[in-house]
């Protein structure tokens, strides 16, 4: 097991990397400890919830919404839960992003930590002290930024995750090696999924690599104001479409990165599209999608990332190398009718 600090501005962040799932009793008290699973995590892996107490959810996007919230909190009050009481969310991102929102509302805030069992959880959603839930089609528009105690990486989780949620992860590993590492998008070109998939030990450097560059991001920029903007990297389109058309979160932003590296060779004369557009269909990610421009834009135009007539936009100098760029909203009506239209 390893063990790392990241210190973020209201709270020093454990992460136990190679750990096992037993480690949690030594990190909270049983009695005071609530666990947030969905029903999938705690089909495939019962015995490990044995005896703590542990709210159970359904899984999927759907799940992340205030009615589930409200169920929570309900459960929490029969537990007698407390502000003492720590909530560990042990799932994927929609775990993690709903147990944290919860930890943060409940009682005002009470701790919390994490052990991420997907792919994306691990190398992204439990990383940051971002918690929300979805409104509609308006991906976590509700939410809080309050970073968890610790988080618990306990690789043997990933032997159950389905194939699907491998790829899904990986969309987010591709986003972090094009916005900053080089080095990372060549290693993944070298390998395949499999590899990973087969070598737990490759896995978990790879995990520690990329939880470390999005916990650097998020550490320079806590509250977004410019860094952190880098990670929304294929996220604008994306999220456009992911809701709307039921899209998994993973393939949304693969399609969304290639718009964002077509919007970049107008805006920073990016030159590499095609070796990202390799690198994704390489992991079995989706590159181009048939969707409704009129109805993605609608979507986009709510984005929070909107500022009056533009949009702050993540677009890339060259792999490696993100940049935000606030794009004028008309121009970007036009570019995305575009790329549509191309297809
Ligand atoms: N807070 C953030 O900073 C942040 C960042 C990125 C993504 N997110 C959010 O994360 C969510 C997506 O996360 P996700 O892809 O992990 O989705 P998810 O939580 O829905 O998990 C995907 C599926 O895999 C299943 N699963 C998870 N771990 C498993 C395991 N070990 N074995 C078997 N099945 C398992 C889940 O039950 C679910 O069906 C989105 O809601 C997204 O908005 C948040």
């Amino acid at each position: 097991m390893q063990k790392k600090i990241f210190p973020f501005s209201a709270k020093k962040v454990s992460y136990y990397f190679d750990a096992d799932f037993s480690l949690l009793s030594k990190l909270v008290d049983k009695h005071q400890a609530v666990l947030i699973t969905d029903e999938n995590v705690f089909a495939a892996h019962t015995k490990k919830f044995n005896g703590w107490k542990t709210i159970r959810i359904s899984a999927g996007e759907n799940t992340k919404k205030q009615a589930t919230v409200d169920e929570i909190i309900s459960q929490l009050i029969v537990l007698q839960a407390d502000r003492k009481s720590v909530i560990i969310g042990v799932g994927g991102g929609v775990v993690t992003d709903i147990a944290g929102f919860v930890a943060s509302i409940y009682m005002r805030g009470v701790k919390f930590g994490f052990v991420p069992t997907s792919v994306l959880a691990m190398v992204d959603a439990s990383i940051g002290g971002k918690n929300g839930i979805d409104v509609g089609v308006y991906k976590n528009m509700v939410g809080t930024i309050r970073q968890p105690e610790f988080l618990v990486y306990d690789v043997s989780f990933l032997k159950t995750l389905p194939e699907g949620e491998w790829i899904n992860g990986f969309a987010e590993i591709i986003k972090h090696a094009s916005i900053k590492d080089e080095k990372l998008f060549a290693e993944l070109e070298k390998n395949k999924l499999a590899h990973y998939q087969k070598n737990a030990e490759a896995m978990s450097k790879l995990i520690r690599t990329n939880a470390a560059i999005k916990s650097e991001i998020v550490r320079k920029d806590e509250f977004e104001q410019g860094e952190r903007k880098l990670l929304n990297f294929g996220h604008t389109v994306g999220h456009a479409i992911e809701n709307v058309y039921g899209l998994s979160h993973g393939k949304a932003i693969s399609i969304g990165m290639v718009a964002a590296c077509i919007l970049s060779e107008q805006f920073t004369n990016f030159k590499q599209t095609a070796r990202v557009i390799g690198l994704l269909t390489k992991y079995g990610l989706p590159t181009l999608a048939e969707f409704n421009a009129k109805k993605a834009f609608e979507v986009l135009k709510m984005d929070k990332k909107k500022n009056q007539h533009s949009l702050n936009y993540v677009l890339l100098n060259r792999i490696g190398e993100g940049v935000v760029k606030a794009i004028p909203m008309d121009q970007l009506e036009k570019l995305i009718h575009s790329i549509v239209r191309a297809r």
